[in-house]
């Protein structure tokens, strides 16, 4: 009998006669996403599962897939997954680094931009009528900051932290950067985490959600940062209080604020990052380019694909599983 191999998501024709050599596959083909327990109940006697960041995948979820053998998620970050309890079970967890690199620093750099110069509250005034006569150009009309010049303070150095950076040197800015590791990195001041919060203009957060970084901007942090500076996230929401940052934009202490994701995904409806014109939100489309989606995808099948052929995957979150016991 085949392995059985449960998708969150429907997959094309191409992708599917790909996988479908190596196992029996199912997928998920309805326009909500699977609850938890529909999901326990399709992962139920699966013994590989191709997710996204939007599964959780936990303790209690592995209990009730006593068959699973192998995890791949079609992203980078893996903070919706319990890795612990994978290790436990020795189900290897595959994920797509590397690929949306570029993808993801092109849109920190379009948030800092949009921030810096108030592209989406310029754009909500001209949709909305309200560039009139009486409202006609005038030289405090919609100013922002400058971003040539200015200091851009990288927190976190892994792969999407530095290609901010080079953008950040395309733009003639000062770079400083912070990385738990003290990363030597080409044209970046390492300092230390409160200098760096203290003296960026721009603050752009890289790292991943991990028991260390959630919260890492946490009201305190947050009020230490640079009067008029502007902070910008596409690593994940839950390194930030959005409570407080809401607060300190509202009394206008921080200028601006530049979000890909967010604490709870949908944005919850009562969000009071929402309410402010100097937020610019997307939906998390950091990665959202097509080829870029593509690649994640091919990585991610690439990874499943070799869990059913008995080899490990090339790009495994916790190798460990792969050890002889006792090692
Ligand atoms: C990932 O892969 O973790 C990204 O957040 C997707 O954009």
């Amino acid at each position: 009998m085949k392995p059985r191999v449960f998708c969150s998501f429907p997959l094309s024709p191409e992708v599917s006669e790909q996988l479908g050599s190596d196992c029996e596959l199912r997928w998920w083909s309805r326009h909500l996403p699977p609850t938890p327990e529909e999901l326990r109940e399709a992962l139920a006697c699966c013994n590989g599962f191709i997710c996204l960041l939007t599964d959780t995948v936990d303790e209690a979820l592995l209990l009730d897939c006593p068959d699973l053998e192998w995890v791949s998620s079609v992203s980078v970050g893996v903070d919706h997954v319990d890795v612990d309890a994978l290790i436990k079970r020795g189900v290897p967890l595959g994920h797509t680094p590397g690929v949306l690199v570029d993808t993801t620093a092109d849109l920190a750099f379009a948030l800092l931009l949009a921030a810096a110069r108030r592209v989406a509250e310029g754009d909500r005034f001209v949709r909305s009528g309200n560039w009139r006569a009486e409202n006609r150009w005038s030289p405090d009309m919609f100013v922002g900051k400058d971003v040539s010049g200015a200091t851009l303070g990288i927190v976190g150095l892994g792969a999407i932290g530095r290609a901010m950076a080079r953008r950040a040197q395309g733009f003639g800015m000062r770079v400083l950067g912070w990385s738990r590791s003290q990363r030597a990195v080409a044209g970046v001041e390492n300092v230390e985490f409160d200098e760096l919060i203290r003296q960026s203009d721009f603050v752009s957060l890289h790292v991943a959600l991990t028991a260390d970084t959630r919260n890492l901007f946490s009201a305190e942090v947050l009020a230490q940062m640079k009067p008029g500076s502007v902070l910008i996230n596409t690593a994940r929401g839950g390194i930030v209080d959005e409570n407080a940052l809401a607060r300190l934009l509202r009394e206008k202490r921080l200028a601006a604020a530049g979000f890909d994701v967010f604490a709870v995904e949908p944005i919850a409806p009562d969000n009071p990052l929402l309410d402010l014109d100097n937020m610019v939100l997307v939906p998390h489309i950091g990665s959202a380019s097509s080829s870029t989606r593509r690649r994640m995808l091919e990585l991610a099948v690439a990874n499943g694909l070799s869990a059913l052929r008995g080899q490990s995957m090339q790009h495994c979150v916790n190798p460990e599983v792969y050890e002889p016991p006792g090692k």
